[in-house]
């Protein structure tokens, strides 16, 4: 018999193996079953020695699928959903807007719908500050207004309006964050920063499509890892919690700062010919990203 029983979906990605790491580790007395379709994107090689603990399951299973999730919450006594399972590169977006509607939209749907009838008792869902839009690097609150600017971001905005009135309509408990960029440990290579030190560690350049000026906002992995756990025990129903850092960097900056230390050059000398700039590919021009005023926890 355990204390809580937390389906945490997308955990073998980026975010969310982190998560489900600190959960297991953290709450023996909690039960946490992982649930994730496995894409491109996941490993669940970091989870690997978690396997022998009583407190931990994965199962290989789709979002999308209406009845496996219904079954599957109801079998293991869920209590708790940590959503998190998404796609989530916003230039695959551009590429795939339907796959990304599907996952991101219609599975969404589908958990708190089955939420909603299994009567959970927290449902915790991760958005993104992409929904802002990111509009000319202005200081976003939660009640900033939706300006998204790729499918990714419509498609988080369109899930956040969706779960938020399982929260008026049904009083479902709903927490929620908006989280500026990520970075840490296995994370996969098609985001920025990974993908520049895997590159460098190629000896390949870094490449920018465009001038490289857009300034994003940087949080740490374990940063956001403590906030959900915060939110998950103190967070207010129905609220939505902007979770960032003033760590601002414009992307060229940032290729520099890790070119610099790669090759453990002091702040005098210039071996930038890592560097390349390409023209800015079509379609995939993308604003700064949303700076946060200050958050509520
Ligand atoms: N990484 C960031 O910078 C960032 C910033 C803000 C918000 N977010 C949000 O945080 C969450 C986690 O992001 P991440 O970077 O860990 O993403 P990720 O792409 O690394 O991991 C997503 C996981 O979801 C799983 N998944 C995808 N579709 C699924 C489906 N239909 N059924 C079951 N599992 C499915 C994938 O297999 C993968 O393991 C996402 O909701 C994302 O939108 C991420």
């Amino acid at each position: 018999m355990f204390q809580r029983y937390i389906f945490v979906t997308g955990g073998a990605g980026f975010v969310g193996s982190h998560l489900v790491i600190h959960l297991v580790e953290k709450y023996p007395e909690y039960y946490i079953v992982n649930y994730d379709k496995l894409n491109y994107c996941s490993s669940l090689k970091p989870l690997e020695y978690l396997r022998t603990k009583p407190n931990y399951k994965f199962i290989l299973g789709d979002i999308c699928d209406p009845q496996t999730v219904y079954n599957t919450l109801k079998k293991n006594n869920i209590d708790t959903i940590l959503h998190l399972a998404a796609e989530s590169h916003v230039d695959l977006s551009f590429e795939n807007p339907l796959e990304f509607s599907l996952t991101n939209v219609y599975g969404s749907h589908v958990l708190i719908n089955a939420a909603k009838e299994l009567n959970i008792k927290l449902f915790f869902h991760m958005s993104t500050d992409e929904i802002y839009g990111g509009a000319h690097n202005e200081i976003c609150c939660e009640e900033s207004s939706f300006q998204p600017s790729n499918p990714y971001a419509a498609t988080k905005a369109a899930a956040e309006c969706i779960v938020m009135s399982y929260w008026r309509t049904y009083k479902l408990p709903v927490v929620m964050i908006r989280a500026n960029n990520i970075y840490g440990p296995h994370q996969y290579p098609d985001k920025v920063v990974p993908r520049f030190i895997s590159r460098l560690l190629q000896n390949k350049k870094c490449t920018i499509h465009g001038d490289g000026q857009k300034v994003r906002n940087f949080i740490n992995v374990s940063d956001i890892v403590n906030a959900i756990d915060t939110l998950i025990h103190k967070g207010k129903h129905g609220e939505i919690y902007n979770i960032g850092s003033d760590f601002s960097i414009s992307i060229l900056e940032l290729a520099k700062f890790l070119i610099k230390k790669y090759f453990k050059l002091d702040g005098r000398q210039k071996n930038l010919g890592k560097l390349e700039l390409k023209k800015q590919l079509n379609g995939t021009k993308r604003p700064s990203m949303a700076r946060f005023g200050k958050t509520k926890i």
